[in-house]
């Protein structure tokens, strides 16, 4: 019996690669196990998050917002870069970038300088140690009122590769004046 399994293989594997002779394929049944590590793993980051709309340097600039708004409401679209450090100064390490858009996506916002429900668009890239070029997607709701906010991790690269996971942030310094919001970010990532 024993020698009926390679045989078979050999057969499997001939069939395979006859069917996948031609370039112009979409999609096809792979034989081939995807590179997905085993078993999964769980890492917890912590950084600060900075958001800085206004000066010299902006990383968070409007990019659209309804007719009818003069500042910040319902419909506000923001492109950000904003940089994430280990400390909470901003003259700590860097240790990635917050890339995306949030939008505004509560009604119930003002048309004033305060916002109610983002939804969150971003992708969270490392530039430290084996974290470097790798990333984190996020999407989800950010309730500014929230003492902590959540939002669902629904991807990643490199390392973190089919990640699944939360984030969670908490407001760590607000300065009304100039806009600048430096928030502390816990995040769990399984992958
Ligand atoms: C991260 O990777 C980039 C590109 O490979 C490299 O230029 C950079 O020096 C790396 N940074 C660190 C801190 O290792």
């Amino acid at each position: 019996m024993a020698h009926h399994i390679p045989c078979k293989l050999l057969f499997l594997c001939l069939t395979f690669f006859t069917t996948t002779q031609t370039q112009a394929h979409f999609a096809e049944e792979s034989l081939e196990i995807c590179e997905i590590k085993t078993p999964q793993q769980t890492t917890k980051l912590h950084f600060y998050f900075h958001d800085i709309p206004n000066g010299k340097n902006p990383t968070a600039v409007i990019i659209a917002r309804p007719a009818n708004l003069k500042t910040v409401g319902f419909g506000t679209l923001v492109m950000i870069d904003d940089p994430l450090t280990e400390g909470p100064e901003t003259s700590s390490k860097l240790v990635g970038r917050a890339q995306g858009m949030y939008g505004e996506a509560g009604l119930d916002s003002s048309d004033q300088q305060d916002v109610s429900s983002l939804l969150m668009t971003i992708t969270l890239s490392f530039t430290q140690e084996k974290f470097n070029g790798s990333s984190i997607s996020i999407l989800g709701r950010y309730r500014v009122s929230d003492e902590q906010r959540e939002m669902p991790i629904v991807g990643g690269t490199g390392v973190f590769r089919l990640a699944r996971g939360y984030a969670l942030a908490k407001t760590y310094k607000y300065d009304p004046k100039t806009g600048v919001a430096v928030s502390e970010y816990n995040v769990f990532v399984l992958h």
